[in-house]
């Protein structure tokens, strides 16, 4: 569990980033309707909770750097008797400060008035620029009271920058606290895969195989996943994020499953593709372990001092390669890499940064290069081949197959960890688990 200091030591490390005079402002996620009086579960926007550690709607936060006053103010919602005893705990401004290290709390409604205050006489704002109209408006509405005061004497700030600019790269490296939270996303994601394989059987749906996923994450404390749960049998699975998860499971066919819990906020990304009865058949074994050789080509190709496109070259390579034995390309592989014939049945790239967001922030390219490696960074490594039924030129027996393989994978000082290493996924391994199902 982070504490009071951690996001404090966030807000000191963000503010010393900011060049000279600025102030940093940031807004949380808004409560959105479903229907009616009925609200969407809440879920703070990652880089709020990140500075902030506070979790409610109508919130606004103000970093300002050697300001008198606290560096730390943020406004939301005033404590209501009425609406706790409705939809309970809520900090209001003294919360705000003893709970959540607040200098000043101010009531969200103030917001229009005391905004032009905080920014005055700083040269520069930092907000996330076009990310939130409402956001922007508040901001530049501050800036044009303060323009219009120009005359009594107020400055106002003329140079705005994307907070995501600085934010994102703290973002990026993890603390081991973070790690810890992380491990902890991971370790019940793979019970959740556990529980997943030894449910599954011809006949069930996906949608019962997923309801044993949501359940082991529950189970945790865990009640919301990271994303919608992709639970695919048999050609599903060459639809990339297939969320339907409605159809029946054959006997014959595979089953891929993305899925992986939240904790805290962070989250765990896990793809395994297993034989719904347990057997793979010949040529989906031999699918299969081509995926799993580029997996393994992919994971061996993160270190620190690699660059990011490193484990994708790897996996490209390997499936190419593959993809030529068994007949399904032909050509030099040099030419077939160049010409991305691979891209027919291996779409997307070979992973993407994991942390607060599933699909995390950070950049990829730094000063027009792919960024290297660095410990602290986690990411995930998930290459698949997608035989749609549809490709009629390849021979019947490769079609409807859709494989990928995806762990969690954290660059430590020497080399990597695999953070989803628990869970099983060579064929021996896949098939032991299945065949011990009651
Ligand atoms: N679960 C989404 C992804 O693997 O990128
Ligand atoms: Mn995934
Ligand atoms: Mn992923």
């Amino acid at each position: 569990m982070l504490k009071l200091s951690d996001f404090k030591h966030r807000r000191k490390q963000l503010m010393r980033r900011m060049k000279k005079n600025s102030v940093a402002v940031l807004a949380s996620a808004p409560a959105s309707i479903r229907n009616r009086d009925v609200e969407y579960p809440f879920r703070q926007h990652s880089d709020f909770h990140y500075l902030t550690g506070f979790h409610e709607p109508e919130a606004l936060a103000v970093f300002a750097p050697g300001r008198k006053q606290g560096e730390f103010v943020l406004f939301c919602r005033e404590f209501d008797l009425e609406k706790a005893i409705w939809t309970g705990h809520h900090a209001g401004l003294e919360g705000a400060k003893t709970d959540h290290g607040a200098d000043e709390a101010f009531p969200i409604g103030e917001l229009h008035e005391q905004l032009p205050e905080l920014l005055e006489n700083r040269d520069r704002v930092y907000f996330p620029i076009g990310q939130d109209a409402e956001q922007d408006h508040a901001v530049m509405s501050a800036v044009n009271v303060l323009r219009g005061r120009a005359r009594s004497g107020a400055q106002a700030p003329y140079e705005f920058i994307a907070l995501e600019h600085v934010l994102h790269d703290l973002r990026l490296f993890k603390s081991p606290e973070e790690i810890r939270i992380m491990r902890k996303a991971a370790d019940v994601s793979v019970l959740g895969h556990l529980r997943a394989m030894r449910a599954c059987r011809p006949g069930r749906r996906e949608y019962e195989i997923e309801a044993e996923l949501a359940h082991e994450f529950a189970l945790h404390g865990m009640r919301s996943q990271a994303y919608p749960s992709i639970v695919a049998g048999g050609a599903n699975a060459c639809v990339l994020h297939y969320t339907q998860n409605d159809a029946v499971l054959h006997d014959g066919d595979l089953l891929l499953i993305d899925a992986g819990a939240e904790c805290e906020n962070y989250a765990a990304d896990i793809t395994r593709t297993f034989p719904v009865n347990g057997k793979f058949s010949s040529p989906q074994r031999l699918i299969y372990e081509l995926v799993l050789e580029a997996q393994l080509a992919a994971i061996e190709a993160v270190r620190p001092g690699r660059r990011w496109n490193e484990p994708h070259d790897a996996a490209v390579k390997v499936l190419t390669k593959g993809l030529i034995r068994l007949g399904l390309i032909e050509g030099k592989p040099s030419r077939l890499i160049k010409d991305e014939v691979y891209k027919r049945f291996y779409m997307h790239r070979t992973g993407h940064w994991l942390g607060m967001d599933v699909h995390d922030v950070g950049a990829y390219m730094v000063e027009g290069k792919w960024r290297e490696f660095e410990a602290g960074m986690v990411l995930t490594v998930e290459p698949g081949l997608y035989i749609a039924p549809d490709c009629l030129d390849v021979d019947p027996c490769w079609r409807g197959i859709g494989v990928r393989i995806e762990d969690d994978v954290l660059v430590t000082k020497d080399g990597r960890e695999v953070l989803t290493s628990a869970l099983a996924k060579s064929v021996e391994d896949i098939e032991t688990i299945m065949a011990g199902r009651s």
